[in-house]
């Protein structure tokens, strides 16, 4: 790992034996002889470590250590203390430090305990961008009273350990929803593990649930525990439940009654302690219907039934989510994006038959492509809109659209009749030079 440490030292050979040690190892090393300086370059530089003797002239090691937490809570903290003074370290690891070690200390054990933080500080990252991707962590947007009641049954339900079956239509938010249940629910720091069964070929459904045996099948060379061993102690989603073959659904069925699983190939069953959330877009009892669900799974799997209501249902909390997704986005761009009291009128009129997804796409792709921060109502797609360039005609009666239509077709006439001179332009439609450069850019002419 590429990582940035500072040495805060004040005997002069002893911090330039650590400092060139550890330079050797490929580290960037910055260096300190007193905790004032040492506490500005923290200010000044990122540091992924902090080398520091616990007495120092000026702030000591403690101090240090406080302030390096209170500014950069994840830089990790290891002090050097003499012999006799372990009660200051134990005190120091008290308050946030990584690690102590005793002078005078041999070298290399110094560098064992540098790379086995730097280690845990790479899986660290390496959780945060996994549950950034998956989603695993995000809140739940919305404040209407459909919302409320959704996030009060998920405070429920995650009191329990009852199987779930999450429905609602693509789009709504179930994966959100099945994260926010077991990260309320008391299995937390436990695993949570989620299965797309729609994204594996039914054919390996089986081995990637309850994991296989060695030989159990041609190319079967390793034994391999499956979803459910890794979630034990924690949650699984199945997530588009609906899609799970019927051959798979009685095992299914079996776990849940006996709480035990079988490897495929397997001689005999594992006890598992799992709790079961399920998702799906489809009507279950439409599936049942169809021969393609077994209504005795479906009993077994709605204990508690949670229906995430659709984006329609709960218009009021568009401006909300807007506001987040483009805080979200602007932040990624280093920009603070807004919108247009008829952008966002236009979007609040919108029926989002994709719900959520849909509206997030839509202001990922305006904050993408909208010329300026202030989203406006021609920024957006024209379905949403509400009107063409055209439509004027076919009678579309929003005020704020027809107008930038009329707008539009004035501005590209006088700029024909000019040939593309602005000034003239300007002049012929009664309106400044500078607000018809305005008008350009945020129509695109
Ligand atoms: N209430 C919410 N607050 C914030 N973001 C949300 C909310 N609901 C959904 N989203 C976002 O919308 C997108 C779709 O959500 P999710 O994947 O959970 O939907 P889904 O119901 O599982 O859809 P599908 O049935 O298509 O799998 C995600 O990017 C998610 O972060
Ligand atoms: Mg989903």
């Amino acid at each position: 790992m590429k990582a940035r440490i500072l040495v805060v030292e004040d005997e002069d050979i002893m911090r330039i034996t650590v400092l060139d040690h550890l330079r050797h190892q490929g580290w960037q090393v910055d260096e300190a002889t007193n905790g004032n300086d040492a506490l500005a370059l923290v200010k000044k530089n990122s540091y992924d470590l902090i080398i520091s003797d616990i007495r120092l002239p000026g702030i000591n090691g403690e101090k240090l250590l406080i302030e390096v937490k209170h500014h950069t809570p994840r830089t990790e903290v290891i002090l050097m203390t003499a012999h006799g003074s372990t009660e200051d370290a134990v005190h120091c690891l008290k308050k946030g430090a990584a690690d102590y070690i005793l002078k005078p200390f041999d070298l290399d054990d110094l560098t064992f305990r540098v790379q086995r933080l730097l280690n845990i500080l790479i899986i660290k990252a390496r959780c945060v961008s996994l549950e950034n991707c998956c989603g695993h962590r995000q809140p739940l947007i919305g404040s209407s009273p459909p919302m409320q009641r959704l996030l009060k049954l998920i405070s429920q339900v995650s009191q329990s350990v009852a199987t779930v079956l999450i429905q609602g239509e693509s789009g709504t938010g179930k994966e959100l929803v099945a994260a926010a249940i077991h990260y309320e629910s008391n299995r937390a720091d436990k695993p949570y593990v989620r299965v797309n069964c729609a994204a594996i070929p039914a054919g390996l459904l089986e081995s990637e649930l309850f994991g296989h045996e060695k030989g159990a099948f041609t190319g079967a060379e390793q034994t391999s525990i499956g979803k459910f061993e890794l979630a034990n102690q924690g949650t699984i989603l199945l997530d588009e439940i609906g899609e799970m073959p019927l051959n798979l659904q009685v095992k299914l069925l079996r776990v849940l009654q006996e709480h035990e699983i079988e490897r495929v190939g397997g001689k005999a069953p594992i006890p598992l302690d799992v709790r079961v959330l399920c998702a799906t877009s489809r009507t279950l009892t439409e599936e049942i219907k169809k021969g393609k669900f077994r209504e005795d799974l479906y009993y077994r799997l709605q204990v508690i039934p949670v229906s995430v209501p659709t984006l329609r249902e709960r218009k009021e909390d568009i401006p909300l989510l807007s506001d987040f997704f483009l805080q979200q986005f602007g932040q990624e761009r280093g920009l603070k994006f807004t919108l247009s009291p008829e952008a966002s009128q236009a979007l609040n009129n919108y029926p989002f038959a994709g719900n959520v997804r849909e509206l997030r796409n839509i202001l990922e792709r305006v904050t993408v492509l909208a010329p300026a921060p202030k989203i406006q109502l021609w920024d957006l797609p024209i379905e949403i809109r509400g009107v063409t360039d055209d439509s004027t005609e076919k009678g579309e009666i929003n005020l704020a659209a027809s107008v930038a239509v009329a707008e539009k077709k004035c501005i590209r006439k006088a700029l024909r009749k000019t040939a593309g001179n602005k000034t003239e332009a300007a002049e012929i439609l009664g309106i400044s030079r500078k607000n018809l450069w305005e008008k350009t850019k945020l129509y695109q002419l």
